[in-house]
């Protein structure tokens, strides 16, 4: 058991006003700070002084602050979600970092992402691509009719951890090449691995991965940093499913 105090930080903070606003990193002391504080309660706090004095405070997207709804994200000392791995930055204790620490915070940078507000950016892309294919469009019926499909455990298992993506983004913001294969590939396996989504398997893959295309979104070059940042720990053997279903829709597929 660890027993909580309090450390001061030193932050670095990137303030923007908007997209297309030229933005810069500012200086702020987090003082007295509990070790048990998660990152963004310590922005918080930060933003309560920055408000009594009259200051604009830090903009930064949050909401369940439970690691389920991938709303939050910010680079953290150069890491998406911050330091620890398989963790979201709603997720992530004060009790990571040490005394008179000195942290950047940065937002995700990616062309598809732009900046909203200083560490809040727009993550309308990811709608985009579950748009252009990624559901289901045959009625499957109900609950009981999908009980009546017996699915093997190794294949629900790979579908369950596949649809454990939250869609926060940190794997585009930690690709060199600020792809989104990881996150496509998720949704891509979550629905080829079941009998429901296998009939539209190889058409969902060539509309999403031309829609990435099309929002600007770069190629995978299997750097495996998106892996490696997931906060879902999202494997990128989905990045390989979604390829073999890509091929399929090359080789088998009308789909213009
Ligand atoms: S694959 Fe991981 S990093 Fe990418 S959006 Fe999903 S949960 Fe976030
Ligand atoms: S605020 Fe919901 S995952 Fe972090």
């Amino acid at each position: 058991m660890t027993t909580a105090k309090n450390i001061s930080l030193t932050l670095k903070v990137w303030r923007q006003k908007g997209a297309n606003v030229r933005g810069k990193l500012e200086t702020y002391q987090a003082k007295d700070i509990s070790t048990d504080m998660s990152f963004l309660e310590m922005i918080d706090v930060v933003n309560e002084k920055l408000t009594l004095e009259g200051q604009d405070p830090i903009a930064f997207d949050h909401d369940c602050r439970e690691g389920i709804c991938g709303m939050c994200g910010a680079v953290v000392n150069g890491r998406a979600h911050g330091p620890e791995k398989g963790t979201t930055l709603c997720q992530l204790h004060i009790r990571h970092f040490s005394d008179g620490d000195t942290v950047v915070i940065e937002p995700w940078r990616s062309r598809a992402f732009p900046v909203i507000k200083d560490l809040a950016v727009d993550r309308g892309a990811l709608d985009k691509l579950i748009q252009s294919g990624g559901y289901i469009s045959a009625n499957t019926g109900g609950a009981p009719d999908a009980n009546t499909i017996l699915i093997p455990q190794e294949v629900a298992e790979k579908a369950m951890d596949a649809a454990a993506c939250i869609g926060c983004g940190a794997c585009v913001a930690a690709c060199p090449n600020a792809s989104a294969m990881l996150f496509v590939g998720a949704k891509v396996s979550q629905l080829a691995l079941l009998p429901q989504g296998k009939p539209e398997a190889a058409q969902r893959a060539l509309s999403m991965l031309r829609k990435m295309d099309e929002l600007g979104f770069g190629a995978c070059t299997n750097e495996r940093e998106c892996e490696a940042e997931c906060p879902k720990e999202i494997s990128i053997s989905n990045i390989a499913r979604l390829n073999r279903e890509f091929f399929k829709a090359g080789f088998f597929s009308s789909v213009k």
